[in-house]
């Protein structure tokens, strides 16, 4: 009984001299010379300070600090402290000089103060990504790319991402990344598919799935679209990687691509194979015996609208493809530069403006037999038996372009 009433004592004890330190305002001990005894004086609050001091029946008399001075605390001060902070070059003021407050300046965005000076902070060269972004204190930490991570820019912001997973997305990959590029996938542009004389997208399929394009923009045509084609469904993942990479036309071709890829044994998809080989045959024979000097091609080339398939590239194309599929590997060429470009329509357009160039007659009128074909009752027969079929009633939100 006694040992515990000892401890509470103790305890309380303990407890008065902490509320005693911790009294509000706060005090401080001053001696009064007048009486001869020590005083406790209540202290200044910030912004102002002691004009004088306490008295035995007077208490302390504080008063504003007067401008461009300052007293950050509860003080006993006989002045406030004068704003000596100066904002120096590549320096903004972050706090102004108030009665409570120091002037407080600080580096503009992208730099930082080392030592005395403000130094810009480091961007992270391509191959390297930032870890650590810089403050107005401390600069940038930069990491070299890890395995499977790439930065292709030099900045001070941007961390290393991650490569693209092709096979996440159901897709090829075609060029695997480093630290400093993305890996690429098939069907992105920058594919190698054309200089391996490989076809994006044949002029066939183009006139078939052309009809399968709206005409008007509808956000969420992919969507529809995917979910109305039979067999393995295409993953959303991989249609918002479509949608981020290509215009809306091109989407509907991507998308259409990629299903037959994933579905080649597919009923629906062996019939359009089937079709698609059908009018492959008579674009060939149209087109296949024509004798084009490369010089002719260049000239077609030059008449088609849209971005130009510059002179070196007809080159290197003409080099690794055979005679009788130039002119369609070329058409692939263009139509990869102009995305959202019809090349039914480019062709067109281009052989409108050949006569003038002199270019046989042969060769005009198997061209226009191909535009012709193409823009055919069969052509559009075999989309409307292939695809109206397959995609039953959801057809009727598109409009379909009749030509
Ligand atoms: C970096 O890569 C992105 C996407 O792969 C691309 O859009 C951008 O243009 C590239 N930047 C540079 C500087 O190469
Ligand atoms: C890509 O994704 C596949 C499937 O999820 C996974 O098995 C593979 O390890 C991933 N590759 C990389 C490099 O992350
Ligand atoms: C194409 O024409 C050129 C001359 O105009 C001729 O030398 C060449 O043998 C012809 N090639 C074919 C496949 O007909």
């Amino acid at each position: 009984m006694n040992k515990f009433l000892c401890c509470t004592l103790v305890f309380l004890d303990i407890a008065v001299k902490w509320a005693v330190q911790e009294t509000f305002p706060p005090t401080y001990l001053h001696y009064d010379p007048t009486i001869s005894r020590q005083l406790t004086c209540d202290q200044c609050p910030p912004g102002t300070y002691v004009k004088r001091h306490c008295t035995a029946s007077l208490k302390t008399e504080c008063v504003p600090c007067p401008d461009q001075h300052y007293t950050d605390e509860w003080n006993y001060n006989d002045e406030c402290q004068y704003c000596n902070m100066v904002c120096k070059e590549l320096q903004y003021e972050k706090v102004k000089c108030s009665s409570t407050q120091n002037r407080v300046c600080e580096c503009i965005e992208g730099w930082y103060l080392d030592l005395e000076f403000c130094v810009k902070c480091t961007e992270c060269p391509p191959g390297f990504g930032v870890v650590q972004q810089g403050t107005s204190e401390s600069d940038t930490v930069c990491e070299r790319c890890p395995e499977g991570y790439f930065s292709n820019e030099t900045s001070s912001k941007a961390s290393c991402k991650k490569h693209t997973n092709c096979s996440e997305l159901d897709l090829k990959i075609i060029r695997k990344g480093d630290a400093t590029r993305d890996n690429v996938c098939w069907g992105e542009k920058g594919d190698k598919s054309v200089e391996q004389c490989e076809i994006d997208v044949t002029l066939c399929e183009e006139a078939f799935f052309r009809f399968a394009v709206p005409t008007k923009f509808n956000p969420n045509w992919l969507n529809m679209l995917k979910d109305s084609l039979p067999g393995v469904k295409v993953k959303a993942e991989t249609i918002e990687w479509i949608k981020q990479r290509h215009s809306p036309q091109e989407q509907t071709f991507q998308l259409l691509k990629l299903w037959k890829q994933q579905n080649k044994n597919h009923g629906a998809v062996r019939n359009i194979m089937q079709g698609v080989d059908h009018c492959e045959n008579s674009v060939s024979k149209h087109i296949g015996h024509l004798n084009v000097t490369s010089e002719q091609l260049n000239i077609l080339m030059e008449n088609l609208p849209g971005k130009k398939v510059g002179k070196e590239e007809i080159d290197r194309l003409l080099k690794r493809c055979k005679s009788t599929e130039q002119i369609l590997k070329l058409l692939n060429l263009w139509r990869i530069k102009n995305r959202d470009q019809d090349t039914i329509k480019g062709l067109t357009y281009g052989l409108k403006h050949l006569k003038t160039y002199h270019f046989p007659k042969t060769t005009i009128q198997g061209l226009r037999k191909v535009v012709k074909f193409l823009h055919s009752l069969t052509v559009y027969k075999l989309y409307q038996k292939l695809f109206l079929e397959m995609l039953g009633n959801q057809i009727h939100l598109v409009k379909v372009r009749r030509m």
